[in-house]
């Protein structure tokens, strides 16, 4: 009987006093006083041989001595584990990953701009079909039959089979389509992609970006397209920005003029930029002229218009002072990173 009791006592102890530091151990432990054929079933056959006025409570020590290597067990078991996660501990103070963000193009920051200034002043933006028929991109904006433009020099033509089609050459088919579809007083300006069939050098694509604009309203005048030509310049480049108007000449306007800004970067002293005359070419412009509103349904004894068109690629090249016009097309990520805080 003071055998299994001492046994019992030793056991004890033993589970009082292990120290385990690594799942060897722990598994070890859990074989010995938890597994199938762990030492306390040992103690309970004995039990049989206990004295019976002595069965309860050599039975209750037992039974203490297994809870008690049970809570064990469990208390190495759970620092075990929280030792593990502290091998992979993550420190919060560190700093994060940057993400990185990506940038707009140049020309989506300007065309964007271009947009907003026109907004302001109650334009709205139109858009159209870049594959384009004849009468749009050439009849309807009083092109004649003979015109260069027209010739296969400059114009990429689209097999479809019945219908001439074309990539348009410029937006001012758009134009064409507002007129067709709606009806005096139109404000609107059209940005888009235009096509031309010219070898690709630093300073001319084979497809590049327009913002064309028209207005027609009743007694639209010369001196409105001036001022707004004025106030788009301002407001781009800086108020104290410069316009001068160069006669010109394009089928769909009469009178047309070429605008020319004060040289961005001197100023109007003379510079390389400029190429010492003090002026940057920067859009086309003039009064509608009278058979196109015709062509399109438009009355030209009741309302008159002007128009105006540029290229987005000049504008940004002279806010950006990017002189290879190849540059926005190739997509060189060392090129685009640049325009991140342009944002
Ligand atoms: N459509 C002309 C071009 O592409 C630009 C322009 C538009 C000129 C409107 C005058 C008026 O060159």
């Amino acid at each position: 009987m003071s055998d299994i009791q001492s046994k019992i006592k030793e056991l004890l102890a033993e589970v009082k006093e292990v120290a385990i530091s690594n799942p060897e151990m722990l598994e070890a432990f859990r074989i010995r006083f938890l597994g199938s054929k762990n030492i306390l079933k040992d103690l309970f056959m004995e039990l049989k041989n206990v004295p019976n006025d002595q069965k309860k409570e050599v039975g209750l020590n037992i039974n203490e001595l297994k809870n008690k290597a049970q809570a064990i067990f469990d208390q190495f078991k759970e620092q075990l584990s929280t030792e593990n996660e502290s091998d992979e501990f993550i420190d919060f103070s560190r700093p994060g990953e940057p993400t990185e963000i990506g940038a707009r193009h140049p020309i989506s920051l300007v065309r964007n701009e271009i947009i907003s200034i026109f907004e302001r002043i109650g334009f709205g933006v139109s858009e159209g079909p870049e594959v384009e028929d004849d009468w749009h991109n050439f009849s309807a904006l009083n092109f004649p039959e003979e015109h260069p433009a027209r010739d296969m020099q400059d114009t990429f033509f689209v097999e479809t089979g019945e219908r001439e089609m074309a990539l348009r050459t410029h937006t001012s088919s758009v134009q064409v389509r507002v007129m067709e579809n709606s009806k005096p007083p139109i404000r609107t300006i059209s940005p888009g992609r235009v096509y031309r069939n010219e070898a690709i050098s630093a300073r001319a694509h084979c497809f590049f970006h327009q913002v064309e604009g028209l207005f027609i309203d009743k007694d639209v005048s010369f001196a409105d397209l001036k001022q707004t030509i004025l106030y788009f310049a301002q407001e781009m480049f800086g108020k104290n920005t410069q316009i001068r108007l160069r006669p010109s000449y394009f089928p769909f306007t009469e009178p047309s003029a070429e605008v020319d800004v004060s040289c961005t970067i001197c100023n109007g002293d003379g510079c390389n930029v400029c190429k010492h005359t003090g002026w940057l070419e920067i859009l086309g412009c003039g009064m509608v002229d009278p058979d196109v509103l015709i062509a399109s349904n438009i009355d030209p004894k009741e309302y008159s218009g002007f128009a105006f068109g540029m290229g987005i690629e000049r504008i940004a090249q002279l806010k950006y002072r990017v002189n290879d016009l190849r540059l926005y097309s190739e997509n060189d990520v060392r090129f685009l990173k640049q325009f991140k805080s342009a944002l």
